[in-house]
């Protein structure tokens, strides 16, 4: 799954993040296709893994929402070809970071993982920038909801990229001994 996403930026890398929302078809696949675009252009120094999840099964195997693609493909980034998994025991080792997109993801999370992962598991928003901010939920609402949650994302995984390209950060992070306050 997510094949645009892993092509270029490879199958395991030095650095795993896993976005996490609700449905993963809103919220999670603009992160996963917006992180990736972001990390592409910056051309860092180690491969990432970056993938997305939800903690809810309803959409398990469906295209991300069409306001999403939409919204992503004004911008030049084709999210078409993912698809949506509910998260798996299995992520909370393969992946680094686990990024809730609202506190309501995070406290799921935290709920369903197993012991020793909890430390990389954190808000979206908190990692990124330290504001606490959460990414509203965008699916009950209209068009202009993606807007505002698109240019969310996009600040904030370009202040992520910005923290990553710290080398001590970046291996705070793969030993899991960030705090939620880095
Ligand atoms: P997401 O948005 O968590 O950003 O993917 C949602 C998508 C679907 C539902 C809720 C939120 N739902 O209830 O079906």
């Amino acid at each position: 799954m997510h094949h645009d996403s892993h092509a270029q930026v490879q199958e395991k890398g030095d650095l795993a993040v896993l976005f996490v929302c609700l449905g993963n078809i809103c919220r999670s696949p603009l992160a996963q296709g917006i992180f990736t675009a972001v990390m592409r252009e910056r051309q860092g120094t180690y491969t990432l893994l970056i993938d997305s999840a939800g903690t809810g099964a309803w959409h398990a195997g469906s295209a991300p929402d069409p306001r999403s693609i939409d919204i992503a493909r004004r911008h030049g980034i084709d999210i078409s070809s993912q698809r949506a998994r509910r998260i798996e025991e299995d992520d909370f080792d393969r992946f680094d970071l686990i990024l809730g997109m609202d506190r309501s993801n995070v406290e799921t999370l935290r709920s369903v993982a197993p012991r020793g992962a909890a430390g990389r598991i954190h808000l979206f928003c908190d990692v990124a920038t330290g504001s606490g901010t959460d990414i509203p939920d965008p699916y009950y609402g209209g068009a202009e909801g993606f807007d505002a949650v698109y240019r969310m994302i996009r600040d904030a995984a370009a202040s992520l990229a910005d923290r990553l390209a710290d080398p001590r950060l970046l291996s705070m992070l793969r030993s899991g001994q960030a705090s939620s306050t880095i």
